[in-house]
């Protein structure tokens, strides 16, 4: 893809690195799009920084030749992703690089959308604009949500937990709602922040009554969009008075179709009932209507049954974990609710990362490929 190999300095990838972060701006409020950054320089000096802030508003190139003050002739445009090659709701990026006649383009990573998927690339190539893809592991991370959704129709999927030293998510009496500080509870706000939907078991539900909302202000001042929250309750055997379904925030119920949901509100009731031909337990549909909706990432935060159905169906990309250090001995429930007869066939994780919160520990946990 690159045409130039070896034409990529140091200080291109400084600019490269530093247009991926200026990506995450846009994190919180971009969904169903990408994030994506951009810098502009001209002899080494940087012009102009943009980022997409929000579907629909102006792509983070036309920010950043706009925060240059419009004037990019000859310069080079450092971008997280691909430059567009089409006309949506804002016109082709690589077409608006072409008239501001830029003189070189460094892409982090290349477009997975079908749409694009190289030929913003060859647009510009084509109108004489030098092009280096860089193909950047951080670049292609910072979009994976969006890329599995384009791939497989499927949201990235990220589960979450919070269990004591010797795996318990609670203790046998439902307790648990405090079991980690308030580092880890903050923590969790912002994998929130970042969700397009919250998905949990009745078990929770009724245990806990949770709101699964985003709540911390500094969040909140960033125009951050609430998640859809998602209850899996195959027999819609929720009290109607759980906070979940009455708060006037976006719940999807998904059920059986044996059960009958309630007499349907209006079509834009907040609460809405979702049946599914093969029940609650196919996960994949369930994922599946979500990335319909343009979820790109979803949070799991059920209890030991949800958090086992999704490692059983191998459903899952990415695990945060917080590791309270307390014990909350053998009349707990277990952290998973899965069937393990021998050791060879134990789902295996690895340990991406490990980062202390206050007096709990922070496990960003991946797959690992075999067992899971
Ligand atoms: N520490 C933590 O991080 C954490 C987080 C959440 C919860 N918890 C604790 O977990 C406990 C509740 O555990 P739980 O296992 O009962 O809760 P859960 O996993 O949230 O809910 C389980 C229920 O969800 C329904 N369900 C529907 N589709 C399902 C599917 N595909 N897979 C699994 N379940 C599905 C089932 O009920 P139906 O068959 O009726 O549909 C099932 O009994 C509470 O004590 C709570 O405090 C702890």
């Amino acid at each position: 893809m690159n045409p130039n190999p070896g034409a990529v300095t140091t200080s291109d990838m400084l600019f490269l690195e530093a247009a991926i972060e200026l990506a995450e701006a846009g994190r919180m409020s971009c969904a169903p799009n990408p994030t994506v950054g951009c810098i502009i320089t001209r002899s080494g000096d940087i012009i102009g920084r943009g980022f997409h802030r929000r579907a629909g508003e102006a792509h983070a190139e036309v920010e950043a030749i706009a925060d240059a003050g419009g004037d990019v002739a000859g310069a080079t445009v450092y971008v997280s992703l691909e430059p567009c090659s089409f006309e949506g709701r804002t016109p082709a990026c690589a077409q608006t690089l072409i008239d501001h006649a830029v003189s070189r383009v460094v892409v982090g990573t290349v477009d997975p959308n079908p749409r694009v998927a190289g030929a913003g690339v060859n647009m510009l190539q084509q109108a004489g604009v030098r092009v280096d893809v860089v193909d950047l592991p951080s670049a292609a991370r910072s979009i994976a949500g969006f890329a599995k959704r384009m791939g497989t129709g499927l949201p990235w999927v990220r589960l979450k937990s919070a269990a004591s030293l010797d795996g318990a998510l609670a203790l046998a009496s439902g307790e648990s709602k405090w079991l980690t500080g308030t580092l880890a509870r903050q923590d969790v706000q912002y994998w929130r922040a970042r969700s397009d939907a919250i998905l949990t078991g009745v078990g929770t539900l009724i245990e806990d009554d949770p709101q699964l909302n985003v709540r911390a202000p500094d969040l909140l001042a960033q125009g951050v969009k609430q998640p859809l929250r998602v209850l899996l309750d195959s027999r819609l055997r929720a009290p109607a008075d759980r906070k979940m379904l009455g708060d006037g925030a976006p719940t999807l119920v998904v059920h059986d179709a044996e059960v009958a949901a309630p007499e349907g509100g209006p079509p834009d009731d907040p609460l809405q009932y979702l049946a599914l031909a093969d029940g609650t337990r196919d996960l994949r549909s369930i994922l599946a209507h979500l990335g319909g909706l343009g979820c790109n990432e979803v949070l799991v935060e059920g209890g030991s049954s949800l958090l086992g159905s999704f490692v059983e169906q191998g459903l899952w990309d990415e695990w945060v974990h917080y590791l309270a250090p307390k014990l909350l001995g053998s009349d707990s429930l277990n952290m998973v609710q899965l069937n393990v007869p021998l050791l060879s066939s134990a789902p295996n994780v690895q340990i991406a990362d490990a980062c202390p919160l206050g007096p709990d520990l922070r496990l960003t946990l991946v797959r690992e490929e075999d067992n899971v």
